[in-house]
């Protein structure tokens, strides 16, 4: 068998629609929003890893714990022979699983980024050169189709993404998620959890201000992406936590009133002084609430781990055999 193969399931032109779609739909709502996913080009995702080392973002940390500490009790409560990561990104984290998991065949990191997929492929391959790796360019946040691959299977969605989903976004997705596994394969979920105010606000506005620089990265994709002509320096980065809802919003701010014009879509925005645009949310998670959103997609919990400080928790889940 091949060592590496590699499946599309998503257009070549299905990114450019669908940033359309959502800067036409959000930047027309009413607070303005833009969703997280165009955060990622080649810029933001060296300011995404850029974050990951900073002091005040400590969840890339926390988790990395869990898994380095956890990944023999993983390897061993599942059996899985293949693993299917989902945003794999980089599959920095997954390193931290495999060298545990001895009975693994088959990996299968699924991705918007094929450029991402294979430069992880290639490091991976070079380490593990037994495992068969099908890369899979594809959004997870859509209906999957997995190769045929050995079970049991582990499912993985590690970084605390989640959060960045909506509620009925998370509902819709844990849903899917579902539907991949049969009674017998496993869910990995890695969460952020909800502390103080302080410690989340900091994580999300560090003094360096490369979260800052982040933030407003999304505006230079619509520039570039859309023709528009957002003046980056107009704009102040924001990170609110809110209590109620129990996560962390990042805004960008227009200092003064703006007109924005975006080519691509025949539009023109304006902004008031002082009026904010919703970028991101992150949300911060219970050991209940983490409970009850994976028992009503059907997942019944089996394992729970959190850092030594317990800011960050993996969740493993399995589908029961009824
Ligand atoms: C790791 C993608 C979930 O919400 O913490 C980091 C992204 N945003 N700093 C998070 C992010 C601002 C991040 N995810």
């Amino acid at each position: 068998m091949s060592p590496y193969a590699l499946t599309r399931t998503l257009a070549e032109d299905a990114t450019g629609a669908a940033l359309r779609a959502d800067v036409l739909h959000g930047l027309s709502s009413t607070p303005k929003t833009l969703p997280p996913k165009w955060f990622y080009d080649a810029r933001g995702s060296d300011l995404f890893d850029e974050i990951t080392t900073l002091p005040e973002y400590y969840p890339t940390r926390a988790e990395r714990e869990i898994l380095l500490a956890r990944a023999p009790e993983i390897a061993a409560a599942t059996g899985a022979r293949t693993l299917v990561e989902l945003g794999s990104g980089s599959s920095d984290k997954t390193r931290h699983l495999l060298d545990s998991f001895t009975q693994l065949t088959h990996y299968v990191p699924v991705d918007v980024s094929e450029s991402a997929l294979r430069g992880a492929a290639k490091l991976l391959l070079a380490e593990h050169p037994s495992l068969a790796v099908h890369a899979l360019v594809a959004d997870f946040t859509r209906t999957l189709a997995l190769p045929a691959t050995p079970g049991p299977r582990l499912v993985a969605f590690l970084g605390g993404t989640i959060g960045n989903l909506l509620p009925e976004e998370r509902a819709a997705f844990l849903d899917s998620v579902r539907a991949l596994l049969t009674p017998g394969d496993f869910f990995l979920l890695g969460t952020d959890l909800v502390k103080d105010e302080a410690t989340l606000v900091a994580a999300y506005d560090d003094a360096a201000g490369v979260t800052a620089a982040f933030d407003k990265n999304v505006l230079s994709v619509v520039n570039r992406e859309l023709g528009a002509d957002f003046d980056l320096d107009a704009f102040r980065h924001v990170a609110v936590w809110d209590a109620e809802r129990e996560w962390i919003e990042m805004r960008l701010r227009s200092a003064v009133a703006l007109a924005v014009k975006i080519p691509a879509l025949d539009l023109a925005v304006t902004f008031a002084a002082g009026e904010e645009l919703r970028t991101e949310v992150s949300a911060k998670f219970r050991r209940e609430g983490v409970r009850s959103e994976l028992g009503a997609a059907g997942l019944e919990p089996v394992q729970w781990w959190t850092d030594t400080e317990g800011r960050f928790a993996l969740s493993l889940s399995t589908v029961p055999s009824t």
